[in-house]
């Protein structure tokens, strides 16, 4: 990972080799970004409180596959520690919900809801669906979301494959997507493809991990090769597609962030 990340970071673009507009716009207004919001501060606070906290609770480990198993206790320090967007990617989600606009969040994979708190914060007007399979994770995510006020937000609990054609049912489109379940081929690769009828010239989708292991390595080069992708931005640990038409022939980039 080291060495993948040492080479990213050598071929990626520098702000003088932007030359699309958009593009452009997205490393000022965002990946060069260093305003520092209130949010930011509010999140770090309730992020530490799971840190701190000593209590242990039943968890759902979804493993491979179906594969589905119940009741394992794991201390809230640990998942906060373990399954959370860092501060510094949180940052990044919320500088894109600002800079994007979305009217309508869906993320796939909520935890504690830190990165949904993120997302939520930077675009005040939209509508989120977070999904989450663990019910005791699930209450814990609310508890945050209730704590920042952030009504808006709506967890749908249950197995990504009962809740997410039921969050597809509930919005006619969608602006953005963050992709941060279950990170192998397979789910991956369908995620993106019961969204895609969603998605429009505008929308953006925020895959998490994309060079984390082999499968979702793979997953990623074939999002990139759909033809509604025109623009990919490779930020190592993260990868930003969108379909802008303005694009005749697909760009794909790798960014610093
Ligand atoms: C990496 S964590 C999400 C982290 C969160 N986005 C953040 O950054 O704060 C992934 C979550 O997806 C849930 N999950 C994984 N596979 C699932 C599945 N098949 N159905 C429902 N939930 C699942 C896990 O319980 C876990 O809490």
């Amino acid at each position: 990972m080291a060495t993948k990340f040492i080479q990213h970071q050598w071929q990626a673009l520098t702000s003088h080799e932007v030359h699309s507009p958009f593009l452009f716009r997205l490393n000022e207004e965002v990946f060069q970004n260093t305003r520092h919001y209130y949010a930011f501060d509010e999140i770090a606070f309730r992020r530490d409180q799971l840190l701190q906290s000593t209590q242990r609770i039943p968890v759902t480990d979804f493993g491979a596959g179906s594969q589905v198993v119940t009741g394992k206790e794991r201390r809230v320090a640990d998942i906060a520690r373990t399954s959370l967007t860092s501060p510094h990617f949180g940052k990044l989600l919320f500088k894109l919900a600002q800079f994007h606009q979305p009217k309508t969040i869906l993320e796939i994979g909520t935890s504690l809801g830190i990165s949904a708190a993120y997302l939520a914060s930077g675009a005040p007007d939209a509508q989120v669906i977070t999904l989450e399979g663990s019910p005791h994770i699930a209450q814990l995510a609310k508890d945050q979301f209730e704590a920042l006020g952030l009504n808006r937000i709506t967890l749908l609990e249950g197995e990504f494959s009962t809740t997410l054609p039921k969050a597809l049912s509930q919005v006619k489109s969608l602006d953005m997507v963050f992709i941060d379940g279950n990170h192998q081929f397979a789910p991956t690769l369908s995620y993106f493809e019961q969204i895609k009828p969603y998605l429009h010239d505008h929308a953006l989708v925020i895959f998490d991990d994309i060079h984390w292991s082999k499968g979702m390595h793979k997953a990623w080069e074939m999002v990139k090769q759909d033809p509604m992708v025109r623009v990919s931005i490779d930020l190592f640990y993260k990868g930003i597609i969108a379909f802008d038409p303005g694009f005749r022939e697909p760009v794909h980039v790798k960014m610093r962030y």
